[in-house]
């Protein structure tokens, strides 16, 4: 399967935390990510869920290796990041990661072409014109090559930015609350394109959300609470996660009251 490589020990997990700490700061130091552990299988599509401050954007920026963790180890498409100079590690993460944030992140100067060429040129890699013609017309905006971010909708931006991560052909894409700031509607695209690049291609994704209906679109939501995985769901409805999000929020005795089986 694309996205995933096999190393000597056989393994096919896309991404491999174990033991991963992250403390933010020195005076007043925030434990953000604390002794996390897990294992994402290539071809899969995994919702992270929790209140806010409990460690999502930190669990994705570290997964991603655009954090070091403070300790614990960090394995991506087969290679452990956390043993990477920095050189080596923005290589991988050019061309073996994308990322998709909430705010698009694209740059306004640059037309809808080259802000989607951009990271193969980052990577010294000549942008092949059919290749970013069929990326774009994959996220349906095939006809906006000489657009201007500022002359698109929010969810067209996302688009872009959705083929800008898929360009490289990366084996992992990361995406931090993708669909906070577009409506319903044009989130359902936003997720469709996400689902489609795991069932079709084979890619594997990671999708931080508060929203329980586009957890439901993955195969797995896990769930953070101050910096631990303290749940998880197969197979999610959204009335499901919003169940175990309310139960996040309840103090930690009376969470575990309830656990040991399904509701
Ligand atoms: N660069 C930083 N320096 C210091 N503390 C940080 C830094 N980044 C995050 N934190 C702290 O780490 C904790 C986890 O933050 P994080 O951004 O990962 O949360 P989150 O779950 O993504 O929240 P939200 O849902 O609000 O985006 C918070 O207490 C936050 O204040
Ligand atoms: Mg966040």
């Amino acid at each position: 399967m694309r996205g995933t490589q096999d190393s000597p020990d056989g393994e096919t997990d896309a991404v491999r935390l174990e033991a991963v700490r992250k403390v933010h700061g020195r005076r007043n130091a925030v434990t953000a990510l604390d002794t996390v552990d897990v294992r994402l299988a290539g071809g899969s599509f995994t919702a992270v869920m929790g209140p806010s401050g409990s460690g999502k954007s930190t669990f994705l920026q570290c997964a991603a290796g655009l954090d070091r963790p403070t300790s614990g180890s960090v394995h991506l498409d087969g290679v452990e990041l956390t043993r990477l100079g920095e050189r080596r590690l923005t290589r991988l993460r050019r061309e073996r990661i994308g990322f998709v944030f909430q705010a698009f992140n694209l740059l306004p100067g640059l037309t809808v072409s080259d802000n989607v060429t951009l990271p193969l040129r980052l990577a010294g890699r000549r942008p092949d014109r059919a290749a970013v013609r069929a990326v774009l017309d994959r996220v349906g905006l095939g006809d906006r090559l000489r657009s201007r971010p500022g002359e698109l909708s929010g969810g067209q931006q996302q688009r872009v930015a959705i083929a800008r991560a898929l360009v490289t052909g990366p084996a992992v894409v990361f995406a931090d609350e993708p669909t906070g700031a577009l409506d319903t509607r044009t989130a359902q695209d936003v997720l469709d394109l996400l689902r489609d690049t795991v069932r079709q291609d084979g890619r594997t994704v990671v999708m931080v959300t508060h929203d329980p209906v586009a957890a439901a679109r993955a195969d797995r939501v896990l769930f953070l609470t101050d910096g631990r995985i303290t749940d998880e769901l197969d197979r999610p409805t959204a009335d499901a996660v919003a169940g175990r999000m309310a139960r996040l929020g309840r103090p930690a005795a009376d969470r575990h009251i309830t656990a040991g089986g399904p509701r």
